[in-house]
C-alpha cells in the first residue's frame, strides 16, 4: 500500500463506524511489531510518536524509519507527531513526510489555542497533511509533567473548530494517559454532547486501561482515533522480561523478537476492537 493521509483513515473510520488506531512507537522494534499486526488485521494504523519522546528517540533517526516502514506497508499506514507543542518540531515533521501533526495547545488561554491551531493548520496545508488539536486538557503525563484534567467544554468546542478547523480534535472527557489511578470514567454524555455539535473526527488520548467495553462506546459517540502509548511501551518490555525468564544468557536477536511479538499482540489486541466488528 502507501503512506497514507490520516484524514483519509478517519473519513473511512467515520463511515465504518470504527476508529483507527494511533499506536505511539519509539524504536525500529515497535514499528516492525506495530505494522505487522496491522498486515495480518488487513486494517490501516497510524504509527506516532510524541514530542516529549523525541529525546529517547532522535528525530532524525525514528522518522525516517517510520515514514520508510508506512510507504513498504501491505496496508495504509499514516504516520503522525503527536502532541506537537512547538512550530519548529511541527515543521520538521511535515519536512520527514509525516502526513499529519497534532498542535497540543490545551495549556494557553483558549485565544493562543486558536492562533496556534491556525498556524499549524497554515504550515500543514503545504504539504497537504492533516491537524489534530487539543481542547480541555488530558489528565496524566505523556513524557512531561502530570497535567491536571479539565473535561472539554462542549460549549466552546464549535466556537473552537470555527475558528481553528482543525481535521480532528482531542477530547478530554475523564481518559488521562499513563496507567489509570483505579477504574477510568469516562464521561459519555458529555463526548455526545460534543459529538453532536461537530462533525470533526473526535480523538481519545489515554486508550492504556480503557475496557473494550468502554472503548465500543467511544466509537459508537463518535470517536474515530484512539491513541495507545503506555499499553505498547509496557508490551514491549514485558516481552523482552518473559524472555529474560526463559533463557539463562539472552542474546541480541532473541530480545530484537520478543520485542517486536510483544508489540505485534498488543496492537493486534487492539485493532481488533478498534475494528467495531460486533455491531457493523
Ligand atoms: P496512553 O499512554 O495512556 O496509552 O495514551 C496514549 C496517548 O494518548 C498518546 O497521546
Amino acid at each position: 500500500m502507501a503512506l497514507a493521509l490520516m484524514t483519509d483513515l478517519l473519513r473511512e473510520a467515520e463511515q465504518h463506524n470504527k476508529a483507527v488506531g494511533a499506536f505511539n512507537v519509539a524504536d525500529m522494534e515497535m514499528i516492525i511489531g506495530a505494522i505487522k499486526a496491522a498486515e495480518t488485521a488487513n486494517t490501516p494504523i497510524i504509527l506516532q510518536i510524541a514530542q516529549a519522546r523525541l529525546v529517547y528517540s532522535p528525530f532524525h533517526l525514528i522518522a525516517p524509519m517510520m515514514v520508510s516502514a508506512a510507504r513498504a506497508a501491505k496496508v495504509a499506514v499514516a504516520v503522525h507527531l503527536d502532541h506537537g507543542q512547538t512550530l519548529d518540531v511541527i515543521h520538521s515533521a511535515l519536512d520527514y513526510g509525516f502526513t499529519s501533526v497534532m498542535i497540543d495547545g490545551s495549556a494557553l488561554p483558549l485565544e493562543q489555542n486558536i492562533a496556534i491551531t491556525n498556524d499549524t493548520l497554515a504550515a500543514a496545508k503545504k504539504y497537504g497533511a492533516g491537524v489534530e488539536a487539543e481542547l480541555g486538557t488530558i489528565g496524566g503525563s505523556e513524557g512531561g509533567a502530570e497535567k491536571k484534567a479539565i473535561t472539554t467544554n462542549p460549549e466552546t468546542v464549535k466556537e473552537f473548530l470555527r475558528q481553528a478547523p482543525a481535521d480532528a480534535l482531542a477530547v478530554a472527557i475523564g481518559n488521562a494517559h499513563g496507567h489509570y489511578k483505579g477504574t477510568p470514567q469516562l464521561d459519555f454524555e458529555a463526548l455526545k454532547t460534543i459529538h453532536a455539535l461537530t462533525p470533526a473526527p473526535l480523538v481519545l488520548h489515554g486508550g492504556t486501561g480503557i475496557s473494550d467495553e468502554d472503548f465500543r462506546r467511544c466509537i459508537d459517540c463518535g470517536i474515530r482515533k484512539i491513541n495507545i502509548a503506555t499499553a505498547n511501551f509496557d508490551a514491549f518490555a514485558d516481552g523482552i522480561r518473559a524472555y529474560c525468564a526463559r533463557h539463562d544468557t539472552p542474546g541480541f536477536f532473541g530480545l530484537h523478537e520478543a520485542a517486536v511479538q510483544g508489540v505485534y499482540e498488543n496492537v493486534l489486541r487492539h485493532i481488533a476492537v478498534f475494528n467495531n466488528e460486533e455491531k457493523s
